[in-house]
């Protein structure tokens, strides 16, 4: 497994180029589904230093905190509510401009100021989401749901136990 993070330099896309071959390195160096999250958490966050990163996994009728880098963040997130419950529920992608205009948007943290909520699908099902908040405005956009769909895709194999 890639032992220190190499962080290319350039645009978002160069930057994500760098990262996704080490998740996926990650995921084939590893079997337990929290070993991955944890480092997958991790290598996301320390590239893009967001204020947080970390996945909400589906268990039975609720999102349970998973790994995560960042402050303390709310445990539990039901089905519908909040960025994480929405895209659970509509299984897709959400970027969030402005956390303030997104309705019954759930602030972990009052720096929370833009969000990207990706969900992990296995088979059809979401089975976990993965969430990153930035402390400014307008953060994410089309390349980060291309690329964390791919770092989503990858970490989809996990799943296979909870299933
Ligand atoms: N903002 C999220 C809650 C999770 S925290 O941001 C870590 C939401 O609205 O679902």
């Amino acid at each position: 497994m890639a032992e220190e993070l190499i962080i290319a330099e350039g645009c978002k896309e160069d930057i994500y180029r760098t990262l996704v071959p080490q998740i996926a390195s990650l995921a084939e160096a590893e079997t337990d589904l929290i070993a991955f999250l944890a480092n997958c958490a991790s290598a996301i966050h320390f590239t893009f230093r967001n204020l947080w990163t970390g996945f909400y996994i589906v268990r039975e009728d609720v999102l349970v905190l998973g790994p995560f880098q960042g402050p303390l963040a709310c445990t539990r997130i039901r089905y519908g509510k909040g960025v994480c419950g929405t895209a659970w529920k509509e299984g897709k992608s959400i970027v969030v401009e402005d956390v303030d205009k997104f309705p019954g948007h759930i602030a972990c943290s009052s720096s929370s100021r833009s969000e990207i909520v990706v969900p992990v699908i296995r088979e059809g099902k979401v089975v976990a989401v993965l969430d990153i908040d930035s402390s400014e405005t307008g953060s994410f956009d089309e390349t980060d749901r291309v690329y964390l769909e791919q770092i989503c895709d990858i970490a989809k194999k996990f799943f296979e136990y909870l299933q």
